[in-house]
């Protein structure tokens, strides 16, 4: 006799299955455990293509339907963004067996409060890594971390870190659409919502998966 299949809540409900998605990358935010901790991040390049990385999630704000990112802001994403601001955000969670697909604007915020907050409340061990004296992404004919020799295996102060923060920029990411995939042997189930700036909400729908 076949098991009769468990589906959640959310499977044939639109709505539990945006709460559903958002719960998701909010918990990425707070659980280094949680799959959604580091999605991959891609922006476009000068010649159209697609550029994907994995980045840590640092907050996701539902109310503002906003992701937080960290980076170089001489990297190359950085210049990326700054010619087209166009960003995708890709979540698996492989035990929910859920993709969640995210894309909105970024803004580089290098400046002000929030940048200064996000700067101050990382440990210095992940601000050692604005410490590279050249550009990341920068050929070298040797391999190389990119850091002055003084401070390799070293933790820095907060002295020496203040020298490099403005190498430091926060990415914040605008969210206009999301996409959503389930799979269950009972049946895939797939859902889009878009932003709708005008009557302020969002606009959801079923889709074939
Ligand atoms: C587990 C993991 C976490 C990472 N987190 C970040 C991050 O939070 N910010 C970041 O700029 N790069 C992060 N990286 C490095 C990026 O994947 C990428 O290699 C780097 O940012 C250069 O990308 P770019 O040349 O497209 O700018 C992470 C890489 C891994 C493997």
């Amino acid at each position: 006799m076949t098991e009769p299949i468990s589906l959640p809540a959310c499977y044939n409900d639109l709505d539990l299955s945006f709460e559903e998605a958002w719960r998701l990358v909010e918990a990425g935010t707070s659980d280094r455990n949680s799959p959604a901790h580091m999605p991959a991040v891609g922006t476009v390049d000068e010649t159209g293509a697609p550029q994907l990385r994995i980045m840590i999630l640092r907050e996701a704000f539902r109310d503002t339907r906003t992701l937080r990112f960290h980076t170089d802001l001489r990297s190359i994403k950085a210049s990326q963004i700054h010619n087209n601001s166009a960003t995708g955000v890709l979540f698996y969670d492989m035990s929910a067996k859920l993709q969640i697909r995210m894309s909105g604007q970024t803004r580089l915020l290098s400046m002000g409060d929030i940048a200064d907050t996000a700067w101050n409340s990382s440990t210095p061990f992940a601000r050692r890594c604005y410490m590279a004296e050249a550009a990341p992404g920068t050929a070298v004919a040797e391999p190389s971390s990119g850091l002055p020799e003084w401070i390799q295996g070293k933790q820095p102060d907060e002295a020496q870190l203040a020298n490099y923060r403005p190498n430091f920029t926060t990415m914040l990411v605008e969210i206009q659409s999301i996409e959503w995939l389930y799979l269950a042997n009972a049946g895939h189930r797939r859902a889009h919502w878009q932003w709708c700036d005008v009557q302020k909400t969002w606009q959801g729908s079923w889709l074939i998966p």
